[in-house]
């Protein structure tokens, strides 16, 4: 008997610390300014003015034909791919559906990691990826998932990235950064750090912009 009284007392605790989690979110929505700019543009989300301060700093969507993104669901990058290129095309990738719908955008609704790049006729100019797996709550283990999804494109990248072309990915913070970050200097002619004024300071994400792809060199 006590051990169900136990048992019904952690359900609960873990009930109310979820309820109180979920509404810190709703209340930090609700006082986001970057949402409530979001709702006025008619952009998807906050995540679109993320990959808009990207831009308008190092201008790379403008002069890129083919982009491949990578985690593109629900559509606010792609929303600003389209607002400073409406010319370029892009090959988006997500376990789940996008909400956006335009001539330039294919989509495949799949894990990209399935995908064999292979069968793509063109290389493309930019890959971005704000790819992100479940979280777990645990800030290195998610650090570990993300930083290998980033390893699984960074095999890719000779397949699928056209030479002097740039790869802009997001990832949080932890000790993976400085093996890729070294990897990435070997294959490309710039690798920095950017953080949005956009991205919550509290949160661990950053970006990493390399440009100047080097194909075939090590
Ligand atoms: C932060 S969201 C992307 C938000 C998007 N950039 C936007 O602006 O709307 C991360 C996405 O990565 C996707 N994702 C995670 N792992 C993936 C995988 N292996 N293949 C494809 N998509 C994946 C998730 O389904 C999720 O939609």
């Amino acid at each position: 008997m006590s051990y169900i009284l136990k048992l019904l007392k952690n359900n609960f605790l873990l009930a109310l610390l979820s309820f109180m989690k979920s509404k810190n979110w709703v209340n930090r929505q609700k006082n986001d300014q970057f949402v409530k700019k979001a709702k006025q543009l008619g952009y998807i989300n906050r995540a679109a003015f993320k990959l808009e301060e990207i831009e308008q700093k190092y201008k790379i969507i403008e002069n890129s034909k083919e982009i491949l993104e990578l985690g593109s669901s629900p559509g606010g990058w792609t929303q600003v791919i389209l607002n400073y290129n409406p010319k370029t095309n892009i090959t988006c990738f997500d376990l789940l559906d996008m909400k956006m719908n335009n001539k330039r955008i294919t989509f495949y609704r799949e894990d990209f990691l399935k995908y064999n790049f292979i069968n793509f006729k063109t290389k493309f100019d930019l890959i971005l990826s704000d790819v992100a797996p479940n979280t777990t709550g645990h800030q290195s283990t998610d650090h570990l998932r993300i930083s290998q999804l980033i390893y699984e494109v960074i095999d890719r990248l000779e397949i699928i990235l056209n030479n002097q072309g740039s790869f802009i990915f997001k990832i949080w913070k932890g000790e993976e950064e400085k093996q890729i970050i070294k990897i990435l200097k070997k294959k490309f002619d710039k690798v920095e750090y950017f953080k949005p004024k956009s991205s919550r300071q509290e949160s661990s994400e950053i970006f990493i912009l390399s440009r100047g792809f080097r194909l075939n060199e090590e």
